[in-house]
């Protein structure tokens, strides 16, 4: 039993697809991390806005127009509350995280610099190295790496080396999808900001676990998906202070980014919608505001408690078998546990759970500079969410006990 008061009876209710067997046995989701898991009301407002309401958004001149250009509004209203923006103008609809990175760099390589430099950390995710290398490619800039230590924390000290007056650009994942650490942020960003750097944080695997308050970071942008926070594929938010996002060239040119067009010259639209060229997710922005409403009505407090629970079971379990390494034993960590097991290939993990009906990921978890410097290929991991319970974790030990006997 957890120590939360979240009731997880009534919470798995919510949750249709987690009550199946996969291989004749019950299904265990492990993979939040990757994609979550969607509630009824996220799986009602699709069909309700496609029932009812399906329209283009700022165009129709009638009323299923107007009832989706509202709704659409509304949902980006709900996004700025969830992250405590300061204006509706200041959160993008993107098609998720990576596309939210690219759109940033690929703005801000035109006002870089040759010899302008680009702080990275060893940890990032593909998304947050590889639109910066390309960036860096178009305007000479340099990117340099933030290191990590043993345990899987930045080398925060490390930054003040780094900076230097042709430092320009910090951009830190708020977690580790690989290793599940919370990056102290808030420190990193008031570093950068002393040095005059803009800061960009993703915020992925962040906004699924705890709250996120962009006006207290005071980043300049903030970047996250839909789809890990229990909304929709397809969908993400960027969010930049206004005079950033003023400052930031558009990324995509189209219908809805201009404000006049002729020949000879094409002037833009106001924000947020400069960035938002082509029609728009619609159904995904309206059914992830659902998805926000349903996660804040949960008690936050609890979900937290609970995973923290999901989590340091893990990690006792752990403990009882042998040749198992948990990869990130930060003191600060969301709820991810990867591990490699001696003598066993991740993937055969992976292969041999999911036969038990248990989904986890395996591989380079889109992280490959951090796998080379951890000396591994890939590693297994085990990601929770909040409707995941005590007993699951059990099962995942069970048959990890059962994998390695086989092997023994
Ligand atoms: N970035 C996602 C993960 O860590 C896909 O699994």
């Amino acid at each position: 039993m957890s120590n939360s008061t979240l009731n997880l009876d009534e919470i798995r209710q919510q949750f249709p697809i987690l009550n199946q067997e996969v291989n004749g046995k019950p299904l265990i989701y492990l993979d939040s991390a990757a994609s979550a898991q969607k509630p009824l009301a996220v799986l009602e407002a699709i069909e309700h806005y496609y029932r009812n309401d399906n329209s283009n958004v700022h165009r129709g001149a009638h009323t299923l127009g107007d009832r989706a250009t509202k709704n659409f509004e509304a949902a980006r209203d709900t996004v700025q509350k969830f992250i405590n923006a300061k204006s509706r103008q200041e959160i993008i609809w993107t098609k998720g995280t990576t596309e939210a990175i690219n759109i940033i760099a690929s703005g801000l390589s035109s006002s870089l610099e040759k010899g302008d430099e680009i702080i990275v950390s060893r940890m990032e995710h593909h998304a947050n190295i590889v639109p910066w290398q390309m960036a860096a490619e178009k305007c000479g800039a340099i990117i340099r790496v933030l290191d990590i230590n043993e345990q899987g924390e930045l080398n925060v000290d490390q930054l003040d080396s780094l900076l230097n007056e042709r430092s320009k650009v910090l951009a830190v994942t708020h977690v580790s999808n690989v290793l599940g650490t919370i990056n102290p942020v808030k420190t990193l960003i008031q570093k950068a900001q002393k040095n005059g750097l803009i800061t960009v944080i993703d915020g992925a695997q962040a906004v699924p676990h705890f709250q996120v308050d962009v006006q207290d970071l005071d980043c300049d942008f903030y970047v996250f998906s839909s789809h890990k926070l229990f909304g929709p594929t397809g969908l993400g938010v960027l969010y930049g202070k206004t005079a950033q996002l003023e400052s930031l060239p558009p990324y995509q040119g189209g219908g809805e980014m201009i404000e006049r067009v002729s020949f000879d010259h094409t002037t833009y639209n106001v924000l947020p919608y400069k960035f938002e060229a082509g029609t728009p997710a619609i159904s995904e922005a309206v059914s992830f505001a659902a998805a926000i409403d349903y996660f804040t009505g949960l008690d936050r407090a609890a979900v937290e408690v609970h995973e923290q629970a999901l989590l340091v079971s893990a990690h006792e379990q752990a403990k009882n078998i042998p040749g198992l390494r948990i990869i990130g034993t930060a003191k600060q960590k969301v709820p991810v546990m990867s591990f490699e097991i001696e003598g066993l290939h991740s993937s055969d993990i992976g292969t041999l759970l999911d036969q038990q009906g248990i989904g986890i990921r395996t591989g380079h978890h889109c992280a490959m500079p951090l796998m080379d410097y951890l000396g591994v290929s890939g590693t297994a991991r085990a990601s929770f969410a909040f409707y995941n319970t005590l007993e699951e974790v059990d099962q995942l030990f069970t048959s990890l006990a059962k994998i390695q006997r086989m092997f023994a």
